[in-house]
């Protein structure tokens, strides 16, 4: 164990599919600093993914849920209250999909049903976990919940398509939620913007490479890796961090603010 800043914390971990996903690394590092946590992925990433593989190495157990279905949500908080016998500390919501990027069609020809659907999973999901939590008084006082984001919210990046409006929904529910969860339970909200990371979801976007080469070279500190993303949200599911909600933290080695590519001046 590493630091256990998470001892005696019970969690929710979305979006572990396999090794590369940002949501395994976390489900390690949470529980390597000493926290008990269920894992959750939608029932057919739940076939073809490894989530079970990693409720092994985590001594847990993977309860299914389609994080646009809210009797799904409800079950799930419900199931993990009495496995881990208690209310909730933190949550990490890494979900995201968009049928339009799958299916590689354009900004200018997207389909408006997969936008929904876009929408759906990647951004109201959010909300839903939210409000299911806010109904079911399943969230603890100063509990944590963090969303995982990319900085086409905030900047245009030919390729990410739909996904860039549904980030930028994304963060705008967790800074609302965080406003009203903050008020009545102290319940931080935040999401993590990072860098480009080598994974299912991320492999999907088109030019792949070119961001994650392009962001490599202006980033001082280089792309972030998943671990450390990982963490960083272990940062944020703690109490050293139980004055920060509502806000949207660039974990991006320094991207987000640098204006060139770091070594180009001496070229
Ligand atoms: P991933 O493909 O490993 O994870 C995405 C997860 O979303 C999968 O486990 C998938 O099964 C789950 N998911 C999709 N539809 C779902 C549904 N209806 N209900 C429940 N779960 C569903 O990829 P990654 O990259 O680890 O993605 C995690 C989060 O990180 C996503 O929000 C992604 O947008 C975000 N992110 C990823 C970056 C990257 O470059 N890979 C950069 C910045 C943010």
């Amino acid at each position: 164990m590493k630091h256990p800043v998470l001892k005696g914390k019970r969690g929710i971990i979305f979006g572990a599919l396999d090794e590369q996903s940002i949501a395994w690394q976390v489900a390690l590092a949470a529980k390597d600093a000493g926290a008990h946590f269920t894992l959750t992925n939608a029932p057919v990433a739940l076939r073809m993914g490894k989530t079970h593989e990693l409720a092994g190495l985590c001594h847990t157990i993977v309860i299914p849920a389609d994080a646009t279905s809210t009797e799904d949500l409800e079950t799930l908080f419900r199931q993990s209250m009495v496995y881990l016998d208690g209310s909730i500390d933190f949550v990490l919501h890494a979900v995201g999909m968009s049928p339009n990027v799958r299916k590689k069609k354009s900004y200018t020809d997207l389909d408006y049903n997969f936008f929904q659907k876009t929408i759906d999973i990647s951004a109201l999901s959010l909300h839903k976990v939210l409000q299911t939590a806010w109904q079911l008084d399943a969230l603890s006082e100063s509990a944590s919940v963090v969303a995982l984001t990319y900085i086409a919210a905030q900047r245009s990046f030919p390729g990410y398509g739909d996904m860039a409006d549904a980030k930028a929904a994304l963060e705008s529910i967790a800074r609302n939620f965080g406003y009203y969860y903050g008020s009545r339970k102290k319940v931080r909200i935040n999401t993590v913007s990072q860098s480009p990371t080598r994974t299912t979801a991320g492999n999907g976007i088109q030019g792949f490479d070119t961001f994650f080469s392009y962001a490599d070279q202006v980033a001082p500190l280089g792309n972030a890796s998943a671990a450390s993303c990982a963490d960083f949200c272990v940062l944020l599911f703690s109490d050293y961090t139980r004055m920060i909600t509502m806000q949207n933290i660039y974990h991006d080695g320094g991207f987000s603010s640098a204006g060139m590519p770091s070594g180009l001046q001496d070229q």
